[in-house]
């Protein structure tokens, strides 16, 4: 494979394992360790030590619970601030080109790899969590989520995280928003809010009782 013109001296051509892929450049992210800004790339934060951090701030304040019909969901069991990264999306790393199942691929999210582009079309990779991956992968979708995915780098490290968009009351189930062309057609949505796009059918078996009176 020929390395691109734009790939840095510094980086490793071509990269094999996770850090080189996942390798931040001077790039748009702060690093959510730190709060260190795009330019200050250098912070030093490590990935491993924030993992570990990581790892309590999950073990000390969410729990998973099974929901009827949506398998398992993830809830707070602490009042959690808006604006608070709670974990990361850990899973296998693929190539753009990799093929999914069809339920398989909806278990997957892209994370730009190599420096930014402007002229060319970003590559980017996608971290599969439909086998193995961290709890972020038990998080439930919902049309009003509390959460977001926030592409963030540690250091030199970018990852994909997610952030609370508001305050998760203690006892909430936490959410995140998977995007459009998820829950379609025949595949009914369970979040249950006033938004949702495509309500599973005790939701539209209301609406139509409402209509005959
Ligand atoms: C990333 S997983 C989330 C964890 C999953 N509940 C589990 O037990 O493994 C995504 C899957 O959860 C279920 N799910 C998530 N949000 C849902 C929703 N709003 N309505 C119905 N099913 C949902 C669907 O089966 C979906 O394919
Ligand atoms: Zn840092
Ligand atoms: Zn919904």
């Amino acid at each position: 494979m020929k390395r691109p013109a734009n790939w840095p001296d510094e980086a490793v051509w071509p990269p094999t394992t996770y850090n080189e892929l996942t390798r931040a450049y001077l790039d748009e992210t702060v690093c959510v360790d730190c709060g260190a800004r795009p330019r200050q790339i250098d912070c030093g934060c490590d990935l491993s030590k924030w993992q570990a951090i990581q790892a309590e701030t999950w073990r000390d304040n969410f729990e998973l619970q099974k929901i009827p019909g949506m398998g398992v969901g993830v809830f707070a069991l602490n009042d959690v601030d808006a604006k608070v990264v709670i974990g990361e999306l850990a899973g296998l790393l693929r190539p753009s080109n990799h093929k999914a199942s069809d339920s398989a691929k909806h278990y997957e999210s892209k994370l730009d790899i190599g420096p930014y582009q402007t002229k060319v079309k970003q590559p980017y990779a996608y971290i599969d969590v439909w086998e193995y991956g961290s709890w972020t992968r038990f998080i439930n979708h919902s049309c009003e989520a509390n959460t977001a995915f926030l592409e963030a780098r540690v250091g030199r490290n970018r990852l994909l995280t997610v952030e609370t968009t508001q305050k998760i009351k203690a006892g909430t189930q936490v959410t995140v928003d998977y995007g459009e062309g998820f829950f379609e057609g025949d595949d009914k949505c369970r979040c249950g809010t006033r938004s949702c796009d495509n309500p599973y059918e005790e939701w539209d078996s209301a609406n139509e009782e409402e209509e005959e009176e």
